[in-house]
């Protein structure tokens, strides 16, 4: 061998070597909370910096963007380094969940920078739900605040045991020892009632790099670890304890018909081939053939790992089953008591449906109930009819379909959601699982023997729910009545729901909230749903300002049994009219909530008939409806 391979040789040695040394190294990932101020980048800059996580080139480039835009005189500004985004320097602030990676001697970090901002909840939980430790920053000069507890809750919400409480910016209070002490007693006074193994509290100057990675001398009179020290030393081994085997099939791989394997990342557990398993919610058995990669079989695989398992049997398993040890499968359910982070400026309103999506599932999804809210400052329960941005509650949420799952506190992946709003796609809440809710499955649907069709066969017509919609003031319940009259003389069979009417009874206890009215819209479109089913034709006269809510009302009934009639009167024109004096209450603010004025309406986009009653009278309108139903056979159905 000549010396230059010999020496391409040991380099690559080297390299081997240390590849390999990190990758035995334990992975710990860990969040760090903090606000704008409380020097959060400065602390990741360190570390990186210290651990010598930045190259060369970086590190130029830090020199001299600290000499342009950094905030420490020329001076290295080690926040720069981690604020990588222009915007985020321009404005000192950092704006989305950012991940690095750096090493020590003993192990290997992932962390997850999430910005202090109010509104910025979600990028914590992202962050938190799958970390084993937080960094929780306080500035020594302000002590404990309300986002400190906050970012506690959170984290400890979502299953983070172990918390470092970094006090930093100590230089500004002089290493006090007494300001240190008080912080540490005021945040354990508070953490008491959170569900933390440890928690560590470190007096710190992230700038000056004291107690960053040694003991400074500038607190002499602490004698616990530094940031380093603590990251490196913090026991997580007890919380990743050796769970049964689970893995969601993320999808069914079938290249030809000899080979039909289900890939997916095993969230919980081992797996060797011989394995008896059994697939939820689908209860089908067999045992595991091989475990397939990449490279080709495994003997053995197990947590976080991401593979191909092909089974002895054919058995029917589709993707967002869970395929689970079968000793020890998951539950199923469709029902839950969940904890839900809310994150979006609309607030939930029960009763409306959202996406759930599961680790592989979307599902449709309805909060039933908020049985309370959490104060986050000071854990108490607190009643609550809707969550606002940053609310956490604590609710019932029903979903369509039954779905393989754990509770969040034995499985983190399996124990979660995410809400989507259905017209925004944006995400809206986080959901962790308590537990299943039992009583939904003991309600099984009765067999019927006379059913719709023989009750609107005998009565001659097709049933249909008429849904008029439209601002107050605007005639819908006007033309609603003429229309019931005309087929009333016609010999059909007719109901009316009409808002005033239906507030003073089965609403009587619902206001004028976003969140009553969606319950007001959900409740009338059940009770439509049943008077179709009663095979009549079903007259609904609500504003229902919501199209989310006309949506469901058409969705519980066949496609053509749902005929949205939109009463599209100009807003000027109905606050005209004002036969019942509430817009004028509303301009005086006298009435709250009024819609048009200050509550919304949302149009219909498609409705089946639009009646501006600016160029038709409420006869003329009535009778084109009429005319509308006759054409379309539902006056003369046999
Ligand atoms: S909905 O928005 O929930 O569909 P609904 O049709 O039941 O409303 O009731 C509307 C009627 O309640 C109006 O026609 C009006 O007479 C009365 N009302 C009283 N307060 C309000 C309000 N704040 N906004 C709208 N309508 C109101």
């Amino acid at each position: 061998m000549s010396d230059l391979t010999l020496q391409q040789q040991e380099a690559q040695d080297a390299i081997d070597s240390y590849l390999q040394s990190q990758e035995q190294k334990e992975l710990v990932r860990f969040i760090t909370c903090g606000s704008v101020d409380d020097g959060k980048s400065t602390l990741i800059g360190r570390l990186l910096y210290d651990s010598k996580t930045i190259f060369e080139d970086q590190m130029d480039t830090l020199e001299s963007d600290s000499k342009k835009v950094g905030t420490q005189g020329g001076a290295i500004d080690f926040a720069l380094l981690v604020d990588g985004l222009a915007a985020e320097r321009e404005q000192g602030i950092t704006i989305d969940v950012a991940y690095r990676f750096f090493a020590s001697e003993k192990r290997k970090f992932i962390v997850a920078d999430t910005p202090g901002h109010e509104q910025y909840t979600r990028n914590m939980a992202t962050g938190a739900s799958t970390a084993d430790i937080a960094i929780i920053l306080i500035d020594a000069r302000k002590g404990v605040l309300s986002q400190t507890r906050r970012h506690s809750l959170i984290a400890s919400m979502l299953g983070i045991r172990h918390v470092i409480v970094a006090v930093n910016k100590m230089d500004l209070i002089d290493f006090d020892q007494n300001g240190f002490n008080a912080i540490e007693a005021d945040y354990r006074k508070f953490a008491e009632r959170l569900d933390f193994k440890t928690i560590q509290c470190i007096p710190l100057s992230a700038l000056d790099g004291d107690n960053m990675i040694t003991a400074s001398e500038r607190t002499s009179w602490y004698d616990g670890p530094s940031i380093m020290q603590a990251l490196d030393d913090t026991d997580i081994t007890e919380d990743r304890t050796a769970d049964s085997f689970r893995m969601p099939v993320q999808w069914v791989n079938r290249p030809n018909l000899d080979f039909r394997g289900f890939a997916g990342t095993i969230v919980s557990g081992a797996v060797t081939p011989g394995t008896d398993v059994i697939a939820i919610p689908s209860g089908m058995r067999s045992t595991v053939d091989r475990i397939v990669v990449h490279g080709g079989d495994l003997n053995v695989a197990s947590t976080d790992q991401a593979v191909t398992i092909t089974l002895k049997d054919e058995i029917d398993i589709s993707r967002g089953d869970v395929i689970c040890a079968a000793d020890d499968p998951v539950d199923s359910s469709d029902q839950f008591g969940v904890h839900m982070v809310w994150m979006d400026r609309n607030a939930l309103l029960p009763g409306r449906q959202y996406y759930a999506k599961t680790q592989n599932k979307t599902v449709s999804a309805t909060v039933t109930d908020i049985k309370h809210k959490i104060d986050i400052n000071t854990g108490e329960h607190q009643a609550g009819k809707t969550l606002e941005l940053n609310e956490i509650g604590v609710c019932n949420i029903s979903f369509d379909q039954r779905i393989a799952f754990a509770p969040y506190k034995d499985n983190r992946g399996l124990g979660s959601f995410i809400l989507i709003d259905r017209h925004t796609n944006n995400t809206v809440g986080v959901g962790l699982l308590d537990f299943s809710l039992r009583r939904a499955s003991n309600i099984v649907w009765q067999d019927l023997k006379v059913d719709k069709s023989a009750r609107a066969r005998q009565k001659h017509q097709k049933p249909a729910v008429l849904w008029f919609t439209g601002l107050s003031g605007s005639g819908k319940s006007t033309v609603a009545n003429l229309v019931e009259q005309k087929l009333h003389d016609l010999g059909r069979h007719t109901a009316i729901l009409d808002g005033d009417n239906v507030r003073h009874g089965l609403n009587r206890d619902l206001g004028f909230t976003d969140a009553d009215r969606v319950e007001n819209i959900r409740r009338v479109a059940e009770a439509s749903k049943l008077m179709v089913e009663a095979g009549l034709l079903t007259l609904v006269s609500f504003i229902s300002p919501f199209r989310d809510e006309r949506e469901l009302a058409r969705q519980l009934v066949a496609d053509d049994e749902f005929i949205e009639i939109f009463i599209n009167t100009p807003l000027e024109v109905c606050e005209q009219r004002d036969p019942k004096g509430l817009y004028k209450k509303a301009r005086a603010g006298e009435i709250k909530n009024f819609t048009g004025i200050d509550s919304a309406y949302e149009a219909p986009e498609n409705p089946e008939l639009e009646v501006d009653t600016g160029s038709l009278s409420a006869e003329d309108a009535a009778t084109q409806i009429v005319a509308y139903l006759d054409q379309l056979g539902y006056l003369n159905a046999d």
